[in-house]
């Protein structure tokens, strides 16, 4: 008898749950606090703002709403997004967007139509999770770059990069970065960082796929210009970033909208690998997202969220100071979601996960972030679900975790 399993491609039959997922199941148990998903705190959904968004779209363009619709996305959506580009500091227009279905489906359809098995791809060191399992389904060998409190360490870039062009390392195609306060190290890279990078891109012939969907989510200091708003000061670079944009963290995770903005011929390419897909995202969300951001409700929202951020960020900041002094050190990021951080030792961070899960408390082991070179001692935390109030008492846990683990 043939087992249909065994025609599971080997890819997906090595690849495994992510752990985050796994430990989202967790979160049944009404007391354990979640310091670990990039979840949005749900009380700071606008659902108001949403339900009358839905009602008006439904209401106003029902045919859009049902209907099928263009892949690259409905045209008052896309006018929406270049307003929100602009507001964000990055100009373009309607003409240069693709609506995807989350950031995570923007880097797939660039993975799809860019890499071939055996293709070279850059990564951070820690990166997100989500674009290094895309890259090992598609059997793309993934290079890493190292990552200090500025992000990406564009020094060590080009090394590899004049590295590979002597044939000592494989020639990578694509780079993907997160430039502002990454996942999970919570960096972002100055402007000087930026310039550089882009400047590298073109001499090597790497696609940039920048990733952006914590930017908006600054709760101190100055913003710092996005890659794709830096593409004319440096001759060439227009032609190589793809910028990929998401309302996941600022709307809300479920509406699956997000957007790849970036030059023509990679961007129509990534259409048809969509059309494919799903064929568009959905009518219904696209022209409530549309009506909702068109309203100027996200712009009105933004604050609220951002606030509640930084509230959260210094619970777990002077939480860490009171209850992990001297045995974890720890950035302190200017916005987004996480802090990311190393124990002292000798407990590792999958140790210690086991006791924190005892104790009800949950964080990512930070070895998962790493595509080589994994930190045992390094872990994320994410400040954004929980309240302060459960945030203090998570980080309390997480101590008592240490001393449990300590005694053995
Ligand atoms: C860096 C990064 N990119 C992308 C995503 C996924 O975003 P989306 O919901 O737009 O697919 C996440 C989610 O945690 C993330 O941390």
């Amino acid at each position: 008898m043939i087992d249909p399993e065994s025609y599971v491609a080997p890819a997906y039959r090595s690849i495994g749950e992510s752990l985050v997922r796994e430990l989202a199941r967790l979160m049944v148990d009404p007391a354990m606090i979640a310091l670990a998903g990039g979840y949005p705190g749900p009380e700071l959904f606008d659902r108001e703002g949403l339900r009358e968004a839905s009602d008006q779209a439904l209401r106003e363009a029902p045919t859009a709403c049902l209907q099928y619709g263009p892949t690259d996305g409905m045209l008052p959506l896309r006018e929406a997004i270049a307003g929100w580009m602009h507001d964000c500091g990055t100009p373009c227009s309607a003409d240069d967007l693709l609506v995807t279905a989350g950031s995570q489906q923007g880097f797939d359809l660039l993975v799809r139509t860019l890499l071939r098995p055996g293709d070279a791809a850059l990564v951070e060191r820690p990166t997100y999770t989500g674009p290094l399992r895309v890259l090992k389904v598609a059997g793309v060998q993934t290079l890493t770059v190292g990552v200090d409190a500025q992000g990406l360490d564009v020094d060590e870039l080009e090394s590899i990069l004049i590295e590979a062009r002597r044939g000592k390392l494989p020639r990578p195609k694509l780079l993907y970065v997160v430039p502002t306060f990454a996942n999970p190290s919570g960096a972002t890279m100055p402007l000087a960082r930026r310039l550089k990078l882009l400047q590298l891109a073109v001499e090597h012939g790497v696609v940039v796929a920048e990733d952006d969907p914590y930017g908006q989510l600054r709760f101190e200091g100055e913003p710092v210009p996005h890659l794709a708003a830096l593409v004319d000061q440096v001759p060439g670079a227009r032609n190589w970033v793809m910028h990929l944009g998401s309302f996941s963290k600022v709307i809300a995770p479920g509406m699956r909208t997000a957007w790849i903005m970036g030059p023509a011929p990679l961007r129509r390419a990534c259409t048809l690998a969509k059309q494919l897909d799903d064929i568009s995202n959905p009518g219904f969300t696209q022209m409530t997202v549309q009506r909702y951001v068109a309203a100027g409700r996200l712009n009105a929202h933004l604050p609220v969220i951002v606030e509640a951020y930084r509230q959260r960020a210094a619970a777990m900041r002077d939480a860490i100071a009171e209850h992990l002094a001297g045995r974890f050190d720890c950035n302190v990021p200017q916005g987004g979601m996480f802090m990311w951080g190393q124990l002292r030792g000798p407990i590792d961070a999958r140790a210690l996960l086991k006791h924190a899960i005892e104790e009800k408390v949950t964080f990512v082991p930070g070895d998962i972030y790493f595509a080589d070179q994994p930190d045992p001692l390094a872990l994320r935390l994410s400040f954004a679900t929980p309240s302060p109030q459960q945030i203090r008492e998570g980080i309390a846990r997480i101590g008592r975790a240490l001393d449990r683990a300590q005694r053995g």
